[in-house]
């Protein structure tokens, strides 16, 4: 028997995130030996470059183990300062950056360190599934906003300073993309970064796939418009997406110094330290040979330019092309509402990715968990015969609505 507990209020509005959701019955359904297809995973298959992993090893025998500056080694602080400045165009002292266990965490201590009770974030649709669970178990509300498929998912300035209240604190701008994989112009860029001055608003900049760019997206950073914005803006990044390095769990946050010692106050109070020897392996990612993220980008690019040309031949699904990240995000709102040869209805985007998973053993992500129902999500961050044969298991499954 269970002892009844009872958990805390706080906790009503979150929902368990998605990707792990679909990433987690995917995983079940292969270890119980079914052929499964996963495009659930947001992380890339390739193996930690292997100098990173040599840095690590190396570091166990010279006593790294033990408990470092909360913020993160000094060392690796100004590597992250340097790096962040150079892109950025502003000037980042060390102090001004939080080494945190993954860009998520991240994300958690700078929604609590921010956000009073009822203090407002707008976050633009499709948005990351823990973006808006992260503002509310920080007492915040969310505030959505919705990028178009026709303008490539990118929101306007009109629409974030309609958003804007009393209460509103921040824009979160996730560039490039997830789910979506859209990357905003230079245009789209200032053009938010006018509104923000005008709305005395901080920008939250996550630019976790900053350097996952392809053909002619650009990432522009909204921090360099102007010296003006390098002060409202506070920069979320990490190695995880860059280095296929998911797994070690490190993550930087770079913003004003009062915000930053806020976040660590958090961190030394909670975590303390991100594990030392991710730390040792993410320095040596910074500052090391940077040949493998080219190579990696490069991979990921054929696999996305295949990935939408077999989604694009299939019948009424339509995919505006990614520029960045990994992700695939075709529409796939002519499904819902039809009916599998054994009579069920699928009623949602959710429905429609249970079945495809149990029946066309094929698991990509519903788009209402991004905030964009009738769209589902693919990682492109697997092989090329997954991909080929996965997308053709979408099709063929596809095929059997009517
Ligand atoms: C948009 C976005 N931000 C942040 C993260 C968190 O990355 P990590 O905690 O692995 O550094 C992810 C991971 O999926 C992401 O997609």
């Amino acid at each position: 028997m269970t002892f009844p507990i009872k958990i805390a209020s706080r906790l009503d509005p979150i929902k368990p995130s998605i990707t792990l959701a679909v990433t987690a019955k995917a995983a079940k359904l292969k270890a119980d030996g079914i052929d499964v297809i996963s495009f659930g995973a947001g992380e890339p298959d390739f193996d930690t470059p292997a100098h990173i992993k040599a840095a690590a090893a190396a570091s166990l025998e010279k006593g790294v183990g033990k408990y470092t500056d909360v913020s993160g080694l000094l060392a690796l602080r100004k590597a992250i300062a340097a790096e962040l400045s150079a892109v950025h165009n502003t000037k980042i002292e060390p102090d001004q950056v939080l080494v945190s266990a993954g860009a998520k965490h991240s994300l958690f201590n700078l929604f609590m360190a921010l956000l009073d009770s009822g203090d407002e974030v707008i976050i633009p649709a499709p948005y990351w599934v823990s973006y808006p669970d992260m503002v509310m178990l920080a007492g915040g509300r969310p505030v959505i906003i919705e990028g178009k498929a026709e303008d490539d998912f990118a929101v306007t300035a009109e629409q974030v300073a309609a958003a804007c209240s009393g209460r509103t604190r921040a824009l979160v701008l996730n560039n490039p993309s997830n789910p979506t994989g859209a990357v905003y112009t230079q245009a789209q860029i200032e053009a938010l970064a006018k509104v923000v001055v005008e709305k005395d608003l901080l920008v939250i900049s996550d630019d976790i796939y900053r350097q996952l760019v392809y053909g002619d997206g650009k990432y522009v950073s909204i921090a360099a418009v102007s010296p003006e914005l390098a002060k409202r803006t506070i920069l979320v990044d990490g190695v995880s997406k860059t280095y296929a390095m998911t797994g070690w769990r490190i993550g930087y946050t770079a913003g004003p110094l009062p915000l930053i010692k806020a976040m660590a106050k958090i961190q030394g109070q909670s975590t303390s330290n991100p594990t030392h020897i991710a730390q040792v392996a993410t320095l040596a990612a910074l500052t090391g040979p940077q040949d493998c993220v080219g190579e990696m980008r490069k991979a990921f690019d054929e696999r996305r330019v295949e990935m939408v040309k077999l989604l694009r031949a299939i019948p009424h699904v339509s995919c505006r092309e990614p520029k960045g990240a990994f992700y695939a995000f075709p529409d796939l709102s002519h499904y819902i509402g039809k009916k599998t040869a054994e009579g069920a209805i699928m009623d949602d985007d959710v429905q429609l990715c249970d079945w495809l998973v149990e029946v066309g053993k094929v698991a990509v992500v519903p788009g209402s968990g991004f905030g964009a129902p009738g769209f589902v999500r693919l990682s492109y961050a697997c092989s090329m015969q997954n991909i080929r044969d996965g997308v053709g298991r979408l099709a063929s499954a596809l095929a059997k609505l009517s």
